[in-house]
């Protein structure tokens, strides 16, 4: 971890899904700096191939490191899965992956005979089996079903989450779930949590579910106690972005409660 207690941690994404991970690490940890990247102008990244998603988030992770950093959360399980491995390589900074995280929380209370889960994602997450791997490492017994959900990316970058549109969506890629009676269901796109409601509502009180980024927060904290570079404030908060900085700031504003200014850049 870079040896600074003030440094900010940088947390990024293809665009504002990465939000809902930024919301946890100001939550579990309110005196820590956050550098926020989110590549709106390229969003969706999940419709790429791994070649363009890790080129792509080669090209953030140049900009990020620019700046000095405690460490770097990918804060978008497409890219954990399709480009963890180039990025630890090229870069010399602490990187944090979420997907192991929330495939370590969805396990958690499982018996031993399995569930039904519910993995719904992007094309890119979905195809790459990253998901599959991880969860069935920890529990071989799960009876798995995956949805890549693009739409839903695309409401959520344009800040319509609950439009009318979005909510049919929302009900049209969860209805084979619902009707296999999945028990756990793994929101595994940061744009997903934005959903939460919709998703919960639509399935019933019963079915749990996982947000990455709560578990990945506290993991992240835990790794700064450890190390000992807890900053003890006062926290700074930046954002950068590639697109349109309107419709970021309302996104962020929304989600975060706070007054967002992000500045627009290019990579
Ligand atoms: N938020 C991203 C994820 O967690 C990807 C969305 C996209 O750009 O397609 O997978």
């Amino acid at each position: 971890m870079a040896n600074s207690r003030e440094y900010p941690i940088g947390i990024f994404d293809s665009g504002v899904g990465g939000l809902t991970v930024a919301r946890r690490v100001m939550e579990q940890m309110p005196n820590e700096s956050v550098v926020y990247f989110g590549d709106t102008a390229r969003a969706p990244y999940g419709v790429h191939s791994k070649e363009t998603i890790t080129a792509y988030s080669m090209d953030i992770m140049r900009y990020l490191t620019a700046k000095p950093l405690k460490m770097v959360i990918i804060a978008c399980n497409t890219i954990c899965v399709s480009s963890y491995y180039e990025l630890a390589e090229a870069f010399n900074v602490p990187l944090f992956e979420i997907v192991s995280c929330a495939a370590e929380e969805c396990v958690i209370g499982v018996p031993r005979e399995g569930a039904n889960v519910g993995v719904i994602a992007t094309e890119a997450t979905v195809r790459s089996g990253g998901y599959l791997i991880e969860l069935l490492k920890r529990h071989p017994f799960l009876n798995i079903i995956q949805k890549p959900c693009p739409d839903l990316v695309t409401f959520a970058e344009k800040g319509f989450t609950h439009s009318v549109a979005a909510r049919q969506k929302c009900a049209e890629y969860l209805r084979d779930m619902k009707e296999a009676g999945i028990e756990r269901l793994v929101m595994g796109c940061t744009h997903f949590p934005l959903y939460a409601d919709i998703f919960a509502e639509y399935l019933g009180g019963n079915v749990k579910l996982i947000d990455p980024a709560v578990a990945s927060a506290a993991k992240v904290k835990g790794a700064i106690r450890e190390a000992g570079l807890e900053n003890p404030g006062p926290p700074k908060r930046e954002f950068y972005i590639t697109g349109d900085t309107d419709t970021f700031e309302r996104v962020a504003g929304n989600l975060l409660g706070m007054e967002i200014k992000a500045e627009r850049v290019t990579l």
